[in-house]
């Protein structure tokens, strides 16, 4: 529930201490939430390369925010007249920053807290979805997509990941021989590094993709790359999944 009156610039500063440390460098009426973030000016710089991808006006359309944090993605979302947005994250400091941002802001936007593994307790497909900054802290990055492409995706998946190690992409073949050990040593070939300890001091850092690998993980979840519209930004169509993909086993051992 936003509040009427409207907030005081030495109120928002105060409760921006308060809810603090933020990810997000808000801007709040003129108080930035993280002014020293160690990327600049984070995510608004990373937000003005891909942008122009995702469509101007969203009247009409409902949007799921996932891992949103302080809900910078989520309110630029209502800014362009989504109906509906849903902002969740699994850390409800996070949430805490969102909602008070979003209603400095004049947002209406519903932020709940829930994992991403549990999209399926949602029961309610979106327009879009946007999962930016979320798969490389999962210890089951695949199982996420899966889930995203069973349980709440409808048309549009914008996605990011933090992308290491080569940035060219080779063609993926159908089959490989078995003696063919070569291709692992490719660069070019999709690679998941597994991070048992930190990355850049953060414990929460579990696999971190190649581009090859990236784009292979979306597609095997059944999202068509429509565009990469930035270094490690890509807007997807829902498609079908290929044969083997889905998040459920399929009952085994049962008679057909
Ligand atoms: C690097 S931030 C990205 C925030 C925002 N999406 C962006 O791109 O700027 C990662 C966010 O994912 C959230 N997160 C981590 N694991 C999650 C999970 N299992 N389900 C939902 N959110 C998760 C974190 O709490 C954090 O807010």
């Amino acid at each position: 529930m936003n509040r009427i009156q409207p907030w005081s610039r030495e109120e928002i500063q105060q409760r921006v201490e308060a809810l603090g440390p933020w990810f997000h460098n808000l801007d709040l009426q003129g108080v930035r939430t993280a002014p020293e973030h160690f990327l600049g000016d984070y995510p608004a710089i990373k937000w003005g390369r891909f942008a122009h991808a995702i469509p101007q006006d969203l009247t009409g359309l409902s949007v799921l925010d996932i891992g949103c944090n302080a809900g910078f993605y989520s309110i630029e979302m209502k800014r362009r007249g989504a109906e509906r947005v849903l902002g969740i994250d699994s850390d409800e400091e996070y949430l805490e920053q969102a909602r008070f941002a979003a209603d400095v802001s004049g947002a209406r936007i519903e932020f709940r807290k829930l994992s991403v593994y549990d999209l399926g307790a949602l029961g309610e497909r979106f327009d879009l979805v946007l999962f930016m900054g979320v798969l490389y802290h999962l210890r089951h990055p695949l199982l996420a997509l899966d889930l995203i492409h069973e349980h709440v995706a409808r048309d549009l998946l914008v996605f990011q990941s933090m992308q290491r190690g080569a940035s060219t992409v080779e063609p993926v073949l159908e089959d490989y021989e078995f003696w063919d050990e070569a291709l692992f040593d490719r660069p070019s070939f999709p690679r998941l590094h597994f991070i048992e300890h930190r990355y850049a001091h953060d414990p929460t850092n579990w696999w971190v993709p190649n581009r090859a690998c990236a784009e292979a993980m979306l597609r095997s979840a059944g999202f068509a790359i429509t565009e990469r519209a930035e270094d490690e930004v890509y807007v997807c169509r829902r498609v079908d999944a290929p044969d083997g993909a889905g998040a459920v086993y399929p009952a085994r051992g049962r008679e057909p």
